[in-house]
């Protein structure tokens, strides 16, 4: 049985990196896979979060999910916390996996910056923690952008060690789940950087509660280029934001880069930037008002959450009380 799991941080300001890059692609995957989409909030608290905020960011990225179309009774939503059987796995994990492997995680690297000395050892574990989450539900297949594949490939070396230190069959190992549509998404600001949740500015990208108007004002301040529109595809060689804002307008309209290259080739900026405005705010629009609406709900969006911790925590019992088993864990 071919089983997805993936999960975002609930740090608030969800974005059209998102989800161009993610949840619309969850959306399809559904119809083909047991499905598992969690909001992990214990890797959130890896740096500070302000408690408030993070319940708020927990429930909106749980409206984003559902907004988006992910079908709550065919998929498992909830948030990691609540299940506590990924702190208990990734502890089992951390004790397998060597500090050589984590010691070349980059992302560890950047976050962590110059004062390594100060990063929290939840932060150093992060993807031990990642590997617990997919591992916990024999996850087989795992939809990630590229900055997380060394996380995923560490998983795969985890549940590889386990099985080799306990000479059993017990845990796949997982594959990244790579789209040819997942689009990478980069800044308004600055066409060679990825659009973030954590840019200072907020015309870096468009937010999924962003009305048509907001919409439109942050389109037409984006960066660009002196240039009019290339004649094909080799002419974007060199310039990432005619590049990033053609490819949101692929991505918006399901059309080829090549075929929205032909569609505006020699246009001026302004003119497509128009009817990339008109297609963000149809595509956006319904998402970001039942996103609205369901956060003026929250007892609904918790019952929701309430129901996907009971049907993941259901399994997650089951594999962890079989590796408790594994590793020689007496259950008088
Ligand atoms: N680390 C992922 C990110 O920041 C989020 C994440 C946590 C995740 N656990 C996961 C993604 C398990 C896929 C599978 O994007």
């Amino acid at each position: 049985m071919n089983r997805i799991f993936s999960g975002i941080q609930p740090t608030g300001n969800l974005h059209l990196g998102n989800y161009l890059g993610a949840i619309r692609n969850w959306v399809k995957l559904q119809k083909d896979f047991d499905c598992i989409f969690c909001i992990v909030d214990l890797h959130a608290i890896t740096v500070p979060q302000d408690p408030a905020a993070l319940r708020q960011a927990t429930r909106e990225v749980t409206a984003a999910y559902i907004a988006s179309g992910i079908d709550t009774d065919r998929c498992i939503i909830f948030n990691q916390s609540t299940v506590a059987q990924h702190a208990e796995l990734a502890w089992v994990f951390g004790c397998i996996t060597p500090l050589g492997w984590l010691n070349r995680m980059t992302q560890f690297k950047e976050k962590a910056g110059k004062q390594r000395d100060n990063a929290g050892l939840g932060l150093y574990g992060y993807p031990v923690l990642m590997a617990a989450d997919i591992l916990l539900y024999k996850g087989t297949h795992v939809p990630v952008g590229e900055d997380q594949k060394q996380h995923l490939e560490l998983a795969r070396d985890i549940a590889g060690a386990f099985n080799r230190q306990f000479s059993v069959e017990y845990f796949p190992l997982p594959e990244p789940q790579i789209f040819g549509t997942a689009t990478r998404v980069m800044s308004l600001r600055d066409g060679t950087k990825k659009m973030s949740k954590s840019d200072a500015s907020e015309f870096s990208r468009i937010n999924l509660t962003d009305d048509a108007a907001a919409i439109a004002d942050k389109i037409r301040r984006a960066k660009t280029d002196p240039n009019n529109l290339p004649e094909d595809v080799k002419g974007l060689e060199g310039r990432p934001e005619a590049e990033n804002l053609l490819g949101i307008y692929a991505a918006l309209t399901d059309k080829t880069l090549e075929a929205v290259v032909q569609e505006f080739a020699g246009a001026q900026f302004s003119t497509f930037k128009g009817a990339l405005a008109d297609v963000a705010a149809a595509v956006l629009g319904p998402i970001g008002s039942e996103m609205k609406r369901l956060m003026a709900d929250p007892a609904h969006v918790d019952a929701v959450l309430r129901k996907g911790a009971d049907k993941a925590g259901a399994i997650a019992a089951r594999h962890l009380r079989e590796v408790y088993d594994i590793v020689g864990f007496l259950r008088p």
